[in-house]
């Protein structure tokens, strides 16, 4: 079977952050989202008309990042449920027609997984040290770090422990960094996998998978002059600039993903795994895809484009021309659990949700397959949490705002906070809620035809009817302010200036905010035509 007739090949996958999206049992009411709290409302998603949902990190973890701080692999956070809880979503998904993807984190562990500790233990130099990345500080008393990488949430990249040597961390200094140069490490992920994979996902997520090498030599990081001091958080990931990075984007790297396409390749059922590569260019992110390595790569470069036609056309046609050359299907994605809402990030307000809706669209019509994240169906911004409420790891090492306020839990009913997100009892959420978003419910929306979610879901079932073959030739071009998209005798126009323009001729399929019939496509606006 080819590639093309793969279920992921064209899948639009939907992100739940576990945490956020519905308390369910066995805690009800704790204001933390679960397991049982997925489970009960994926019909949710299976009327929203997607393919998949992929989980955010469920394991054991003492949650200094919400998860991606792993302590034990192969087990459920007593937070979110137990194993049984994760195999009744899964079968109930299963039975809705919904694919699962879980999240994997091998760049690193939590400093609570029982190989962190037993390192701690020993002595420097011993086989648990060598599972890290432990060395000798610099300077004459070894009070300085072995070199200058700065972690991803700011500070130092290292943390000195009691005897006096140093351990690497990219993230959090409560997420060591693996050696995968040691091949414990290996074998114990091809385990993971296969523990996952014997329960049934049909794929995974997989974190920070540019990471897992670094230079041998762990050398000092060459840093021009005029970026020193630039503070680098989740925001400004999607800006980066090509640069020296000895801890990202080894060519080792691929050998893991080689080792793991033959692992998923046993099983039946095509499992899948895409790559979360913060790669510099399109051209380093089609190597994560090449066909004996994984089967996509979440495409930033998308994400990352301005409200601009001759951007977005760029990005469209560099994008596929990346992937065509590793014969894999593009992926494209607007916003996450780490990026600012894509309607805030496109100015905000009505006008934010205008241009946020008709990205989504555009979106839609490009082959290959799409990632949503919750609550984008529902048309939420980015929320302002107050500094007391913040949670995120960077917040605590930056003084940033950081990325809490796309992670704001799931508004489902009612006109007040917990919108139905909680037990009964009315227990508050991890962190507090919006009061204005009773209008933003699922059920208030459900209600009106004109709602986000009632265009998300119109979006998804033309999409299905109309773009049924994923092989179709795709051009896009800017035509001063109008995106044009061209695919299987569809066109879609965008229109990014601030004036209406006369609406090319044709059937409108559909269109991302009310067109009236004056003939005219209003600013912020996308259709679909044929
Ligand atoms: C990825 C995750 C992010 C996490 C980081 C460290 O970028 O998406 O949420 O903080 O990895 O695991």
């Amino acid at each position: 079977m080819s590639n093309t007739h793969k279920w992921w090949y064209d899948a639009v996958v939907y992100q739940v952050y576990v945490r956020s999206f519905a308390d369910g049992e066995p805690v009800p009411g704790d204001g933390i989202g679960d397991l049982p709290g997925i489970t009960a409302r994926l019909p949710h998603l299976r009327d929203l008309g997607v393919d998949a949902l992929w989980i955010t990190p469920f394991y054991r973890s003492p949650q200094k990042d919400h998860g991606y701080d792993v302590a034990d692999y192969e087990d459920v956070d007593p937070l979110f449920g137990e194993l049984a809880d994760f195999d009744a979503l899964l079968a109930r998904a299963h039975e809705l027609g919904l694919r699962v993807i879980v999240d994997l984190v091998p760049n690193h562990t939590s400093d609570q997984h029982v190989w962190f500790r037993a390192a701690l233990a020993a002595e420097p130099g011993s086989p648990e040290r060598a599972r890290y990345l432990f060395r000798d500080g610099r300077g004459p008393a070894g009070d300085e770090p072995p070199n200058n990488w700065s972690s991803v949430f700011g500070g130092s990249a290292w943390t000195r422990v009691a005897d006096g040597q140093w351990y690497l961390h990219l993230f959090d200094s409560t997420q060591p960094d693996l050696d995968w140069r040691n091949p414990e490490v290996g074998d114990m992920f091809e385990g993971v996998l296969r523990f996952w994979l014997d329960r049934g996902v049909d794929g995974f997520r997989v974190d920070v998978a540019h990471g897992l090498y670094k230079e041998a030599s762990l050398r000092d990081q060459v840093i021009p002059e005029e970026t020193k001091g630039r503070k680098k958080q989740a925001e400004s990931m999607v800006e980066r600039v090509l640069r020296d990075e000895p801890m990202w984007e080894q060519p080792e790297v691929h050998d893991v993903y080689r080792r793991w396409r033959k692992v998923l390749e046993e099983y039946d059922g095509d499992r899948m795994a895409v790559a979360e590569a913060w790669t510099q260019t399109a051209e380093s992110m089609a190597q994560f895809i090449r066909p004996d390595e994984l089967h996509q790569a979440f495409n930033f470069g998308w994400l990352g484009t301005p409200w601009s036609a001759k951007d977005f056309a760029a990005v469209i046609t560099s994008s596929i021309a990346a992937v065509a050359t590793a014969a894999a299907a593009p992926t494209w994605v607007l916003s996450n659990h780490d990026v600012v809402r894509h309607p805030t990030r496109y100015g905000g307000g009505e006008v934010g949700l205008a241009r946020g809706r008709a990205a989504t669209l555009a979106m839609l019509a490009l082959p290959g397959s799409a990632y949503l994240y919750q609550g984008e169906e529902l048309g939420l911004e980015q929320v302002d949490v107050p500094p007391e409420a913040r949670q995120d790891p960077s917040w605590f090492r930056t003084g940033q705002p950081g990325r809490d306020g796309c992670r704001v839990p799931l508004p489902w009913s009612g006109s007040a906070p917990p919108y139905g997100f909680g037990g009964a009892d009315g227990t508050q959420p991890w962190i507090p809620q919006p009061t204005d978003w009773g209008g933003l419910t699922v059920e208030a929306q459900e209600a009106d035809p004109d709602s986000t979610l009632a265009f998300y879901r119109r979006a998804l079932a033309t999409r299905r009817t109309v773009f049924t073959g994923a092989e179709e030739a795709t051009t896009a071009e800017a035509d001063g302010d109008l995106l044009v998209v061209r695919r299987a005798g569809v066109t879609v126009v965008v229109n990014t200036g601030d004036l209406p323009v006369p609406l090319p001729a044709g059937e409108v399929l559909i269109s991302s905010t009310a067109v009236s019939d004056d003939g005219m496509l209003p600013p912020d606006t996308a259709v679909w035509l044929r």
